[in-house]
Order: structure tokens, then C-alpha cells, then sequence
């Protein structure tokens, strides 16, 4: 079901400016006249691995071998689907999408879809008129103010009020043409079970609105202010339809995105006031989990925002049980998504903490935030009983399962010199105790504490032909001496393996313009090999025709060790063979003194 046009892609493709875009998450470095590298957004790495080719528009990794072109650049790192990522790429380099015919079918869905979204949207305009000009939305204002949240930060956060009316909604958005159907679907109305009919589902409730990355309001959370014969519980939220899933929800992602892209971490509090005070207080990159059930795909969308998340829960159990949770799902995913803890002291929420001491408080401790392990460490040493013999051997016993998810590194070096100074053992006891079987096999843990549960990265796949690939690459660096060359090229022997020479046929017609077109082949070995060529090839623009004729030549030698290697399975002689490529040796290697 093709939404926009070919054209469109096209179009959009063709104002992309790649070293923009790749620069809004990657600090890209000058590396040569035309050749970019950065650290990897979608590996962890300290040296930069990853590439970019600004004029073909595609980036490769070497690293985690990550390669893509604009669109799946941004649906990377951004979480969008293609339409996300075109619609993304068509707004911020100001193309105009066009639509394809659709099937009538879709198109109706698409239509619908788009009203509720629109019926959301004014809703949440006038909840926030609501909040500040109504009469009876003063206690609600009167209760923010005293919470010591600012009218400028509601504002940002669109933060509203419902009045007690019970078809206020209904009837304005009734005028506006909305019918019932919409009203329900959207979930701002819910059905009486006696009389069946609707009424509005908000009502005396302050409003905070649940928007999608994208700043699109998908749903609403309500809140009582607890008045007297209020029965309700504090919270109320949008029913979970086609527009709104609360677990997938991050609250305010839209508005942390880019603090938390820039700072490559991204802080995660329960409630709602907690993140409004959080931004309050300076904390851009701060989200909402909704509660403490962390899910899997609030730690996917998570992940989406930076490689680090910040976990600033309450140190009660139902916080311990969310990160211990939020702990392992990071720690599967690849690559590993960082964890650390906000130590906020017990009972604290961010909220209460910022209006008690100030935003100077939080931010101070959202900085200090400490590695999960360190963190898990620190709290058994600060809970278990210390005190007796026996105690402390309880506290060893749980310290074992901890110390073994951390792999040797100066970070395990510190908690063990601590642990052992507090259980009263000296460091060399210490370390051959916890060396014993640890008490549950666990996860190994990286260096930085987040426990890791998958062994190292899976061995690369066709790592084994490095002379082909750097071959080609400089072929599109030199299409003047490449051109001749492909086409002397005898695929079969001169190459080793059946995408390298699918490469080099789309090469003989493309070399000039390697990535066009590259999408129609659906062939995806041949289209990530030809955009790591093209990033390969960034390096080698200032090669020279010796640097070629080496290329060329160690092609060469590489056959004529392959046919040695089958005559000899053969029983055949490889005399002649062997003497051939003594002489060749020789002549790479006068070439090589030369350069
Ligand atoms: N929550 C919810 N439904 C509830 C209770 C809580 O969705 N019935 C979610 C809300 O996102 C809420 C978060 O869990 O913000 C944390 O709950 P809680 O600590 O009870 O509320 P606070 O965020 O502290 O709310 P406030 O500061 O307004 O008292
Ligand atoms: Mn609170």
C-alpha cells in the first residue's frame, strides 16, 4: 500500500543533505576531503567506526556493519516505520509529499485515523483554554501553582483542565461535525452501562496529554485533585484502542527527543508531575514510564532516544522490582542499552523533590546517577545486616550473584575494595570468595555495570575477502581507471564470493552512480556491500593510479593462491603457478617501495 508517490521518495532523497541529518546524532569528523567517520550511533564504541558518503548519501559501519541510506537512517534513530521516516525527511528538507491513488479502502482508514488524530488534537487546545481562562479550572490552577509547577512549563506541556460538566466535549466537538462513533473512538466519551448512553470520559480532572514521538496527542491522563466526595482514583487514562497503548507510551517523548538525542541519555520517571518538573527544573531529556510496570517496548522506546537511560524511579520495592526488570530487557537487547539509577532518597519522587529543594537538587543527582550493578551493590551493603557474622555471610552469598555479572574492569575493582572494607574481610579473602561458583549463573555484565546477556557480537559475516571490497571501493574512487578495470574483470575467477560479484556486475553499469537505484534490486547482501563500497570508496579519493595497480595486482594474487590451493587438492602440479606468482609478489613489492 503505497501512500506517497515514487516521485516523492525520489524528491525527498534528492534534498537530503546527509552530512546534516547524520550530524543531528552522530559528531561527525572531517577525516579526508571527502570522508566523514563518527562513533557508531547503533553500537556501542570509543573509536569511530562508522562512515558516511555525503554525495551517494549512504552510511556504513565497520563496526557492527550497520548501513543504510537516509530513510533508514532516520528509522533507526528515530523508531519511525518508512512513512515515518519519509514524512520526517520530507518536512525537515521542506518536500512536498503527493499521494498515489489509494485503494478506496485505505484511503477510508487513513481518512478516519486522521480525524480522531484531529479530534485529539483540538481537544487538547481546549483543555488547555479550559485550565486558563475558565472560572472553574481556579483550584486547578491554584493546585499547580502549589505544586510549583509554572504556567510557561504547563504550557509546553499543553497540561489542561476538564471541566465538570459531562457533555462539554461532546457538544463542542459535535459542532465541530464529529459524531458519536468518533467521539468514542477517540476516547474522550464513555458509555453509560444503564442508560447506554455517552458521556464525557474527563471531567473535573487536571489534563496531561499523551502524545507519540511525534508530538501527535494520542490520549490523555487525568487527574483528580482529590476534592471531597471524590471517589475517583487519581489517575485516569485514555482506554487502550487503536490510537493509544499505554504500554508503548513514553510521556513527553516528543518533547525530550532531541535533549536526550544530544546527550545520548535519557531519564526516566514514574508520573507525570515528576517529568513536568524534571524539564522544570532543566532536565530536557526526561520522560514518563506511567507507573512502575516498565514494559519491553517502553525500554524499546527507550532505547530509541540514546544508548543510556537514567532511571530516576522511587527506591521503593515496586521501583526495585521495575529496574531489576528494566535491568535484564536492557541487557538483552543489542546493542545493550546502558542503564544507571537516580539515587533519590527513599519515598522522594522527582516532583516532591524539586518543589522541596529546589531543580538544583535533581539535576545534581540525575548527574551523579551511578551504574545499575554499582547500584545494586551499594544497596545490599546498605540493607543487609551487617552486623553479625551470619549476616554478613548472607550479604557475600548475594554479592557473589552481583559480582559475577561484572566482567574485570576498575569499575568491579572499586565495588569489591568497598564491599570488602564494609564486610569486614580483607580484599584477597573477598576476591577468592566471590571467585567461587557465583550463587545463580547469571548474565555476564559489561564493564560499565549493565549486566549483558548475549555472548559477544556474532563473528561478521564475509569478512573474508577484504582485497575484493577495497578493490571495488576504489573503483568508484577512480570510476576512470575502475571502468576499464570491471570490465576486464573475469568475476568467476577473480572473485571469491557470489555478492562481491553481483557488485561487481551492478558496478560495470553503475559505477558512476553506484547507490541509484540500488532499492529496486531487493536483493539486501548486494545493497549493504554497495553502500559500505561507497563509504569505503570516501577514503580513497586522493589514490593514485599506483595505488590501483597494487589493488589490481594483490586481486590477482589472491586468485592465484585460490588456484594453487585447488590444483594442490587436485594432486596437480603448482609449479608453474607458484613461480607466476613468486614474480608477481615481487612486482607489488617494487610497487610498494614506491609509495
Ligand atoms: N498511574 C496511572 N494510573 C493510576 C496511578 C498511577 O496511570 N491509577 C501512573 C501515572 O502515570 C502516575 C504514575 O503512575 O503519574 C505514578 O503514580 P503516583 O506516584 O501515584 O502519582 P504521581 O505521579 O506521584 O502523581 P502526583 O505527583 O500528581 O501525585
Ligand atoms: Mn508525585
Amino acid at each position: 500500500m503505497a501512500l506517497y508517490t515514487n516521485d516523492s521518495k525520489e524528491r525527498v532523497r534528492d534534498a537530503v543533505d546527509m552530512v546534516d541529518l547524520v550530524s543531528s546524532r552522530v559528531e561527525l569528523k572531517r577525516a579526508g576531503a571527502n570522508r566523514l567517520t563518527g562513533l557508531c550511533p547503533f553500537h556501542d564504541e570509543r573509536s569511530p567506526s562508522f562512515g558516511i558518503n555525503p554525495v551517494e548519501k549512504v552510511y556504513h559501519c565497520f563496526g557492527c556493519q550497520a548501513s543504510g541510506d537516509a530513510f533508514t537512517f532516520v528509522m533507526e534513530t528515530e523508531g519511525v516505520d518508512f512513512k515515518g521516516a519519509l514524512e520526517h525527511l520530507a518536512d525537515r528538507y521542506k518536500v512536498t509529499l503527493e499521494l498515489e491513488d489509494e485503494d478506496p479502502q485505505a484511503a477510508e482508514r487513513r481518512k478516519r485515523r486522521e480525524r480522531l488524530l484531529e479530534l485529539l488534537e483540538r481537544t487538547a487546545t481546549f483543555y488547555v483554554r479550559q485550565l486558563w481562562e475558565s472560572q472553574e479550572a481556579a483550584k486547578a490552577r491554584e493546585y499547580l501553582a502549589a505544586r510549583g509547577l509554572q504556567e510557561a512549563t504547563l504550557r509546553e506541556f499543553r497540561v489542561g483542565y476538564a471541566p465538570s460538566a459531562w457533555d462539554t466535549v461532546l457538544n463542542g466537538s459535535r459542532r465541530a461535525g464529529f459524531g458519536n462513533r468518533e467521539l468514542y473512538d477517540a476516547g474522550l466519551a464513555q458509555k453509560s452501562q444503564s442508560s447506554g448512553r455517552i458521556y464525557d470520559r474527563f471531567r473535573s480532572q487536571i489534563i496531561f496529554p499523551l502524545a507519540d514521538p511525534r508530538g501527535r496527542v494520542r490520549g490523555f491522563a487525568g487527574r483528580t485533585m482529590g476534592g471531597e466526595g471524590d471517589r475517583r482514583p487519581k489517575y485516569v487514562n485514555s482506554p487502550e484502542g487503536e490510537l493509544f497503548h499505554k504500554g508503548k507510551t513514553l510521556f513527553a517523548a516528543d518533547l525530550a527527543r532531541a535533549a536526550a538525542a544530544k546527550a545520548q541519555s535519557v531519564v526516566a520517571a514514574e508520573g507525570y508531575t515528576d517529568v513536568i518538573a524534571l524539564h522544570q527544573a532543566g532536565v530536557r531529556n526526561a520522560v514518563g514510564i506511567m507507573g512502575t510496570a516498565l514494559t519491553e517496548d517502553q525500554i524499546g522506546e527507550l532505547a530509541r532516544l540514546a544508548p543510556e537511560v537514567r532511571l530516576a524511579l522511587d527506591a521503593d520495592s515496586a521501583g526495585q522490582t521495575a529496574m531489576l526488570r528494566a535491568a535484564r530487557i536492557a541487557a538483552g537487547r543489542k546493542p545493550p542499552l546502558r542503564l544507571r539509577v537516580v539515587g533519590l532518597p527513599p519515598g522522594d519522587d522527582p516532583a516532591d523533590l524539586v518543589q522541596r529543594e529546589g531543580g538544583e537538587a535533581i539535576t545534581r543527582l540525575v548527574e551523579s546517577a551511578v551504574p545499575f550493578a554499582r547500584f545494586r551493590v551499594q544497596r545490599r551493603l546498605a540493607t543487609g545486616d551487617l552486623a553479625t557474622a551470619e549476616g554478613r555471610d548472607r550479604v557475600l552469598h548475594e554479592l557473589r550473584e552481583d559480582f559475577s555479572l561484572l566482567e574485570p574492569s576498575a569499575e568491579r575493582e572499586e565495588l569489591a575494595r568497598i564491599a570488602a572494607s564494609r564486610l569486614d574481610l580483607s580484599p584477597e579473602l573477598l576476591e577468592s570468595l566471590l571467585a567461587r561458583a557465583p550463587a545463580r549463573p547469571g548474565e555476564p555484565a559489561g564493564p560499565d555495570g549493565s549486566a549483558r546477556i548475549a555472548a559477544p557480537p556474532a563473528p561478521r559475516l564475509g569478512r573474508r575477502d577484504p582485497t575484493e571490497r577495497s578493490f571495488l571501493a576504489l573503483c568508484i574512487a577512480l570510476p576512470d581507471l575502475g571502468e576499464p578495470a570491471l570490465a576486464e574483470l573475469d568475476p568467476d575467477a577473480d572473485l571469491s564470493s557470489d555478492v562481491a560479484r553481483r557488485a561487481a556486475a551492478h558496478l560495470r553499469a553503475r559505477l558512476r552512480s553506484p547507490t541509484e537505484g540500488l532499492d529496486e534490486l531487493y536483493d539486501g547482501e548486494l545493497v549493504a556491500l554497495v553502500r559500505e563500497l561507497a563509504v569505503r570508496a570516501t577514503a580513497m579519493t586522493s589514490a593514485s593510479r599506483r595505488d590501483f595497480e597494487i589493488e589490481r595486482l594483490q586481486l590477482a594474487l589472491a586468485r592465484l593462491g585460490r588456484e594453487i590451493a585447488a590444483a594442490r587438492a587436485q594432486g596437480a602440479e603448482i609449479q608453474e603457478l607458484a613461480a607466476r606468482r613468486s614474480e608477481m609478489r615481487a612486482h607489488l613489492d617494487r610497487l610498494m617501495e614506491q609509495v
